[in-house]
């Protein structure tokens, strides 16, 4: 069974299957619609509903007010219809950006290993290339659950498509972290997996505006697949400053390899390693990324700004961007939601989702 959901203003008509979201349905169809988090936290896939019924599913009450679903809204990363419907959605997808239609693959484990004190590197080999582009994510289906899916950003350049990287770092009493990748999985081990997923991406296309990028844990895996794609790919001709901050030394990972880089590209990379509860060692900036990143610039306007951890360091680092005038258009984030953060309703209304 299937209901037909129309988008406008493009007029596209798209089946969405009685086991299918909105969104999975439309982004599987080749329709982007705006999304982030595809959990029902972050409220970007908001649209209106102008005809028909939707069940609004896991949307969380904080994400979709009572009020909101009276007057026509739902989140489509939740909403499966119930009858056919029309949704009008907000589509500000750059002309230049190269949409990849969401699949399913089947990964092998082909490495896991530990490289900061509670942060792993998953790399999985897929059973065919995957198409991204650099800052997107997938859903993984956790094993041994009932189909429970979490998100994890590429670390890898898009040119890799057949092992992906992950960087995951351990939350005590998470089904995915604590419950599987950090206890029970290996390699070898198959996983389900589909995407990619996210607008959070390097806009290659704007080569006059110089990058600053903060990264928070592993808010650095998304930064990195950047990185490696704008360098070794030679996908973005301007500069780049990357900020990755962790409370102590233990806590960052791939200094070595970012150093490298550095040394590489001396004229279009920059790198700082931050860290904000211990005393820096040589090499090493003193404070949050968005302390560093304050000290280093007074203006930023021209330039692109790209952030990416916890709601609450995005929140804290947007403040700074905007303290040095950086443009909200040219200012791009990616929240790391979790399922703790649905029931908290996180999330800064400073913030246009
Ligand atoms: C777009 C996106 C990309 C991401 N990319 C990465 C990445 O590259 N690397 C990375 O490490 N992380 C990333 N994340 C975060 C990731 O998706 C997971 O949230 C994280 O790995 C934890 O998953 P988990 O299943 O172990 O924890 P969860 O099971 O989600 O639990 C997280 C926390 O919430 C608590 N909790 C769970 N359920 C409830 C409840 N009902 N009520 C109250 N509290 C609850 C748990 O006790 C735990 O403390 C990303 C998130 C998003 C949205
Ligand atoms: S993408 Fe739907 S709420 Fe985040």
């Amino acid at each position: 069974m299937s209901h037909t959901v129309t988008v406008e203003p493009l007029g596209r008509e798209v089946e969405v299957a009685d086991d299918q979201t909105i969104l999975e349905a439309c982004l599987r169809a080749g329709v982007w619609l705006p999304h982030s988090c595809t959990h029902g936290t972050c409220a970007t896939c908001k649209v209106e509903v102008l005809d028909g019924d939707v069940d609004h599913g896991e949307a969380s009450s904080f994400a979709l007010m009572d009020f909101e679903r009276e007057e026509g809204k739902t989140l489509t990363c939740c909403a499966r219809p119930q009858t056919d419907v029309t949704i009008e959605a907000d589509i500000d997808v750059d002309e230049e950006l190269e949409i990849h239609p969401v699949e399913d693959f089947t990964g092998t484990i082909v490495e896991l290993s530990d490289i900061a004190h509670d942060i792993k590197r998953l790399r999985i080999e897929l059973d065919r290339d995957l198409h991204f582009n650099a800052g997107q994510y997938m859903r993984v289906i956790v094993p041994g659950t009932d189909g429970i899916d979490r998100t994890w950003s590429m670390a890898n350049s898009p040119s890799e498509n057949r092992i992906i990287e992950f960087q995951v770092r351990n939350v005590p009493g998470g089904v995915a972290t604590d419950g599987w990748l950090f206890k029970d999985a290996a390699l070898g081990d198959s996983v389900q997996l589909s995407g990619p997923y996210g607008r959070f991406v390097l806009r290659t296309w704007e080569e006059e505006k110089p990058v600053v990028m903060l990264g928070g844990g592993t808010g650095l895996a998304p930064l990195a697949s950047m990185v490696k794609h704008a360098l070794l790919d030679e996908a973005y001709d301007g500069h780049i400053t990357l900020y990755a901050g962790g409370r102590t030394v233990a806590d960052l990972y791939d200094v070595d390899v970012f150093r490298a880089m550095e040394e590489e590209y001396p004229d279009q990379f920059t790198f700082h390693p931050c860290v904000s509860a211990e005393e820096p060692p040589e090499g090493y900036r003193a404070g949050f990324v968005s302390t560093a990143m304050e000290e280093d610039f007074d203006k930023l306007t021209g330039y692109q700004g790209y952030m990416c951890g916890s709601p609450a360091m995005v929140e804290g680092c947007l403040k700074s961007f905007m303290s040095r005038r950086l443009f909200p258009r040219d200012i791009f984030h990616e929240d790391f939601f979790n399922e703790g953060d649905k029931q908290k309703g996180v999330g800064s209304p400073l913030i246009k989702r």
